[in-house]
């Protein structure tokens, strides 16, 4: 590895090393540009034909956080941090971020015809399974359908049906998650996910409609005399399998 390498490998490494759960925080706000760049590097993380079918919901408010808190069972994490992150996974908006992407393309004067060909098909193809994907109706036919595709050729998983595409969307915001939790990491602060909350409530105290909170972020300073559990992980070996 060249220092160049080295040196960027050691900075990463060491933010994925000092991000843990933290749920004791300093009482400090976190920094407005601090939080927007933050959001920003999250907006990043990849998504399945980059469909962003995600929202972030910021609560930065002193109500806005007594009542998400509460939601989140006024656990501690909740309690104490400054910035409440909400991660929402959008399944129904998959119509409108196709559109969207497809005027992007259009606009694209970067593009080559060929990429261009290539993504205006991919988005063709993607579309269909936006469309049908969350239908339920048509769910059993269509997975019985590709299960005897699959008898001869591979034939991926695709998500049909509603509580698959809701696993798929799902899926998809874990990744924003993690990466607003080493973007935070890395500009100075801590964070504590939690799925230890009522979705209902917490939907209802942030007025969400069509949207499905899976996951909440605690985000602020690691005070002084945090306390972290001792860091355990499970043997490489059990947990990597080489094929
Ligand atoms: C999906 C998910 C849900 C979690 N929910 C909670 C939670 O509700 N409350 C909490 O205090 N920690 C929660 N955690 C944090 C874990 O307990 C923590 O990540 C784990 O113990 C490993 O510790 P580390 O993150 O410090 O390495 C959650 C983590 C994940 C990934």
């Amino acid at each position: 590895m060249n220092e160049h390498l080295e040196s960027r490998w050691s900075n990463l490494k060491a933010i994925i090393e000092e991000r843990r759960a933290v749920r004791n925080f300093d009482g400090s706000q976190v920094d407005s540009e601090d939080l927007r760049e933050i959001l920003a590097a999250a907006l990043l993380a990849p998504t399945s034909s980059n469909l962003q079918l995600f929202r972030l919901h910021v609560v930065t408010s002193a109500e806005g956080r007594a009542a998400v808190a509460e939601a989140c069972m006024n656990q501690r994490a909740a309690r104490g941090a400054p910035v409440l992150i909400a991660v929402a996974a959008c399944p129904v908006e998959g119509r409108r971020s196709i559109a969207e992407q497809a005027e992007a393309i259009a606009q694209d004067g970067a593009i080559t015809p060929r990429a261009r060909r290539h993504a205006e098909q991919h988005l063709k193809t993607i579309g269909m399974l936006v469309r049908f994907g969350p239908v339920s109706l048509l769910a059993p036919l269509i997975r019985t359908a590709l299960s005897i595709v699959r008898c001869f050729r591979p034939t991926p998983d695709l998500p049909f049906g509603k509580s698959a595409f809701r696993a798929w969307t799902m899926r998809n915001s874990a990744f924003v998650a993690q990466t607003l939790m080493l973007a935070a990491q890395a500009r100075g602060y801590a964070s504590c996910p939690m799925e230890g909350f009522d979705r209902f409530r917490v939907q209802r105290a942030l007025g969400l409609v069509n949207e499905e909170v899976w996951l909440m972020i605690a985000l602020g300073r690691r005070a002084d005399d945090a306390r972290v559990e001792r860091r355990w992980r499970r043997p490489f070996s059990t947990l990597v399998r080489v094929h």
